[in-house]
């Protein structure tokens, strides 16, 4: 079984990597996170944008799961379901709801983005999607799981007007919007009657399969730094990004784990606020002016830097990472420098590892190993031996720094610009 996982801030071309992969696979399980998740596959003029349903979907012969792990907001769950259908992909038999995962109600996204609000100046620049408010419900023992849905329609609505009640008293308070009881029940009647064909109990589906020998990939949301323990809190998710949310989210013990794709850019980019050692306008200039960087679930352009190597370092011990994926190198091939961060200088010493503290980590700054651009295209590189010389230095040392083997190189977005190393 394979776990594959960002090891940056989200979005290093983690649907990108699972789609090819999946191409030797029988399952793709979700982990965890829920539609603040956009997961981009291209093949070939054809765009998808996938937030909660398994990249994996997009294989005709593979089973996907939305695991336990996972928050579901049902009415994007079935908008997302039937954009796939409208695109002529199949998901009833297919596709599977665990019954385990949390909902995210309409309440929830009201407490995200009026929290935001009030945060001001400091705010985390969440997706609004709910996500912290829909976990922290799961955490103090109030929430909705998606199991519900199958309830009866009265017991269903008496539940989901208790919570939206308790929101609604407390909400001109904390500066949140009120909520109407009345159309959170119709809205999630109707996802419950589209919904209830794809649940299925999560761990047991999970199990069955590992135990009839099925190829299972484990597909991680945002990325490791966005982790809720080990990210640059408090600008993280509220979910397990890294290796051990993957095991509890599925129920997978990591005992069955044999490989751990790690998925990465050549360079480091981030959605929303939090320190960013790295970080460099002229490199997000020249990546929006490309047309490139912008988010696939808000269209915020995302912010742009140099490779970490304290970063994904920490991010390789973390996880357990036996191979990475790196992606994007074609962002890089116009630049004569290429700046990797070798340290990190705080208060006069240099540190080889993140400090703990977030104020701390955006008082930082990148000590920088100099490599030479190699200044031609790689877009049509098709193996390893076709790379200019310097991009494979460049490669190589950054798979010495971070002390993790190459696997996989991805020079554009589509499925055959992909190959492996060596
Ligand atoms: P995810 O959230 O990790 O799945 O990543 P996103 O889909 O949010 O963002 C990655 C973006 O990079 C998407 O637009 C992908 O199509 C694109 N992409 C992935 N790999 C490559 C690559 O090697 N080169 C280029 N040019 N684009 C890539
Ligand atoms: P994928 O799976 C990049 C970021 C948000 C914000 C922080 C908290 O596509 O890599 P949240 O809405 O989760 O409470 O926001 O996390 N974030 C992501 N950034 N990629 C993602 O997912 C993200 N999901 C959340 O921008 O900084
Ligand atoms: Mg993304």
């Amino acid at each position: 079984m394979t776990i594959v996982l960002g090891l940056q801030w989200g979005d290093e071309g983690k649907g990108k990597i699972l789609d090819v992969m999946a191409a030797e696979a029988d399952w793709v399980l979700r982990a965890q996170g829920g539609n603040n998740a956009g997961h981009t596959v291209e093949i070939g003029t054809e765009k998808y944008v996938l937030h909660l349903v398994p990249s994996g979907i997009l294989r005709s012969k593979v089973s996907c799961l939305i695991a336990g792990g996972a928050v579901v907001d049902p009415a994007g769950l079935v908008k997302e379901i039937e954009g796939l259908t409208l695109r002529k992909i199949r998901t009833r038999g297919r596709l599977h709801l665990a019954a385990q995962a949390h909902l995210v109600l309409p309440h929830h996204r009201a407490v995200d983005q009026g929290s935001e609000k009030k945060r001001g100046h400091g705010k985390i620049g969440t997706t609004g999607r709910g996500i912290g408010p829909a976990y922290s419900d799961k955490a103090t023992r109030v929430g909705l799981r998606a199991g519900e849905l199958a309830l009866p329609s009265a017991e269903l609505a008496k539940r989901l007007r208790e919570r939206v009640g308790a929101h609604n008293r407390v909400a001109k308070s904390q500066g949140w919007e009120k909520i109407s009881a009345t159309q959170t029940v119709r809205e999630m009647e109707k996802a419950a009657r589209f919904l209830r064909p794809y649940l299925a109990d999560g761990v047991t589906l999970a199990h069955r399969a590992v135990a009839a020998g099925k190829r299972i990939l484990i597909e991680g949301a945002q990325g490791t730094f966005l982790d809720v323990d080990h990210g640059t809190y408090p600008f993280v998710t509220s979910s397990h990004c890294t290796a051990g949310g993957a095991c509890t989210g599925t129920g997978v013990p990591p005992t069955a784990i044999q490989r751990v794709v790690g998925v990465l850019k050549a360079y480091t980019t981030r959605v929303g606020g939090g320190p960013f050692v790295t970080e460099d306008g002229s490199l997000g200039h020249l990546l929006h002016g490309m047309g490139r960087e912008f988010g696939s679930t808000t269209g915020r352009a995302r912010r742009c830097g140099w490779f970490d190597a304290v970063l994904v370092r920490r991010a390789v011990q973390l996880n357990g990472v036996t191979e990475m994926a790196i992606t994007n190198l074609d962002g890089l091939d116009g630049l004569e420098k290429i700046p990797v961060c070798v340290g990190y200088r705080l208060k006069g010493k240099i540190l080889h590892e993140p400090p703990v503290d977030a104020s701390d980590w955006a008082r930082c700054r990148p000590v920088y190993r100099v490599f030479e651009g190699w200044c031609e295209p790689t877009t049509e590189a098709r193996h390893w031996k076709d790379l200019p010389r310097k991009a494979r230095i460049y490669l190589s040392a950054i798979s010495e720094l971070v002390g993790a083997p190459l696997g996989i190189i991805s020079v554009g977005a589509g499925r055959e610009q992909t190959f492996r190393h060596g």
